[in-house]
């Protein structure tokens, strides 16, 4: 692949995870989750469209016969910070009712989103949900959330990449990157 064909971050920014981190944690989880859900009925469930990126790569290492789903909720309004309130803009294409989910997120922060769609989906009645997410802001957290299979803990820096948006744009970028600190105090 030519340099030319790789998107960079703009230069506030600096690489926090390298394709071949992501990549090789995608694989485990990959592993683990084919181990768990082995012999059940698995619909995984992303949550657009941050989670794109990681989804189509944690599909291809999860060696069942699952089905694919997806929503979206938004929250951030394109900004950097959560706005507080999740909206539903829309739905999954089919009933989860006795089926065991697995909602895949990019990043959970505060923790508001997760909740709101764990509290909707446990209402139509599956076998069991659970939550992976690639990676987790623990510190932004304002509600409490359980989540069952976790890509990296970072810490609480504004993060582009791998489906992560700066206004809608680098989600298309093969690496996570964060804000710079001193970028973050200008
Ligand atoms: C991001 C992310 C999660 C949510 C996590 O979505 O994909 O859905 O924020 O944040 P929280 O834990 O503070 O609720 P966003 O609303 O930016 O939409 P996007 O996935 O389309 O980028």
């Amino acid at each position: 692949m030519s340099e030319q064909s790789v998107l960079r971050h703009p230069e506030e920014f600096e690489v926090m995870i390298d394709p071949e981190r992501i990549a090789e944690r995608v694989r485990e989880m990959g592993h683990e989750l084919s181990r768990d859900y082995a012999g059940k009925d698995l619909v995984v469930v992303g949550v657009l469209k941050g989670s794109m990126l990681f989804m189509s790569d944690l599909v291809r290492h999860i060696a069942l016969p699952l089905t694919c789903d997806f929503l979206r909720v938004s929250s951030y309004e394109g900004g950097l910070r959560s706005t507080g309130v999740v909206r539903f803009d829309f739905d999954l294409t089919q009933p989860v009712r006795d089926k065991h989910v697995l909602v895949v997120e990019d990043i959970i922060d505060t923790g508001l989103t997760m909740s709101f769609l764990l509290e909707t989906l446990r209402l139509r009645g599956p076998a069991s949900v659970r939550v992976a997410t690639l990676l987790d802001k623990p510190e932004g957290r304002r509600t409490e959330v359980q989540i069952d299979y976790v890509g990296f803990t970072i810490p609480n820096r504004f993060v582009i990449g791998y489906g992560l948006d700066l206004e809608g744009r680098y989600r298309n970028l093969p690496y996570v990157a964060a804000m710079r600190t001193s970028a973050r105090e200008s």
